[in-house]
């Protein structure tokens, strides 16, 4: 797809790739607005980001959805892409019995719930507009379990299968899906993992690359985008799968057990 003259809203914009996504689309010439929870994070992005639209929205919840799609369109009724980035990734243990029933889904409604909800309420907006796209990003534990974050895998195996059906539906609309499958990346949201066990910072990518590799994807039509390490996971999550959770059950292996 062409990558300028768009308007391109983006869930969490205020860190990591949704940072990247939202500073790259703006220098190639798009018009981008950019969401998430927190006001003064928010704030930052339009001192950091001159141009930048910014609206305070939690996607996990859809009140908030829906009043974001009445901002946004009536605000950017040239809106043509969405872009359904805002995650949270928590180490958990199931052996921990203090969990609360509450808590221990707040990845689904954030990761799984806040994209599905999203397009839902925007795709008829979409589909009146020429040029226009989703894209979904999910994560190379889509295609692996990654046992310290079990909710977070659940959701992200859930969201590809979703944009998989998702693409089905939509072949007849002018509207094209793609999925971003990022792999691991030096972004705040791994922070919490760096003094884990077993855990290898080394393997996380640039954030500006993988972005740099999303962008040339999105522009060559490439609708699952596997940049760096997620290429191999792919591959490997087909011939060795059980060698693959073996090693990504290391990580954390404490914490599981619920000794620390
Ligand atoms: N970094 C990686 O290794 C990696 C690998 C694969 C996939 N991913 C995926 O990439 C996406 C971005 O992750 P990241 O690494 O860039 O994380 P990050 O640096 O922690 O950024 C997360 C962004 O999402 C926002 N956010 C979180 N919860 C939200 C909510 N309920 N409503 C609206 N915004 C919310 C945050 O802002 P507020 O907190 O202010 O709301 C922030 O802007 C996620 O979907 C993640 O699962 C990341």
């Amino acid at each position: 797809m062409k990558l300028q003259n768009n308007t391109i809203l983006i869930t969490g914009g205020t860190s990591g790739l949704g940072y990247e996504f939202a500073s790259k689309l703006l220098t190639l010439g798009n018009t981008v607005i950019i969401t998430g929870r927190n006001l003064a994070k928010l704030n930052e992005m339009r001192e950091k980001l001159p141009g930048i639209h910014t609206f305070q929205s939690d996607v996990s919840d859809p009140e908030a959805i829906i009043q974001l799609y009445t901002d946004v369109t009536t605000q950017f009724p040239t809106l043509n892409m969405l872009i359904n980035n805002a995650g949270e990734m928590r180490t958990i243990s199931l052996n921990d019995p203090s969990t609360n029933l509450t808590d221990i889904t707040r990845e689904v409604e954030i990761n799984l719930m806040g994209p599905i909800r999203m397009v839902q309420q925007f795709l008829p907006h979409l589909k009146k507009q020429s040029n226009a796209a989703i894209l979904n990003v999910t994560s190379g534990i889509a295609l692996m379990p990654f046992p310290i974050s079990p909710i977070y895998g659940a959701t992200k195996s859930g969201l590809r299968s979703y944009t998989k059906s998702l693409r089905v539906q939509l072949k007849n609309t002018g509207v094209k899906v793609f999925e971003l499958v990022a792999p691991g990346s030096s972004t705040p949201l791994n922070d919490q993992f760096m003094n884990v066990d077993g855990f290898d910072p080394k393997m996380m990518m640039d954030p500006g690359k993988l972005i740099d590799t999303a962008i040339k994807g999105l522009e060559n039509d490439n609708f699952e985008i596997y940049p760096g390490l997620a290429k191999m996971i792919k591959i490997m999550s087909r011939l060795a799968p059980a060698f693959l959770l073996k090693q990504a059950g290391k990580v954390g292996a404490k914490i599981m057990e619920n000794e620390e």
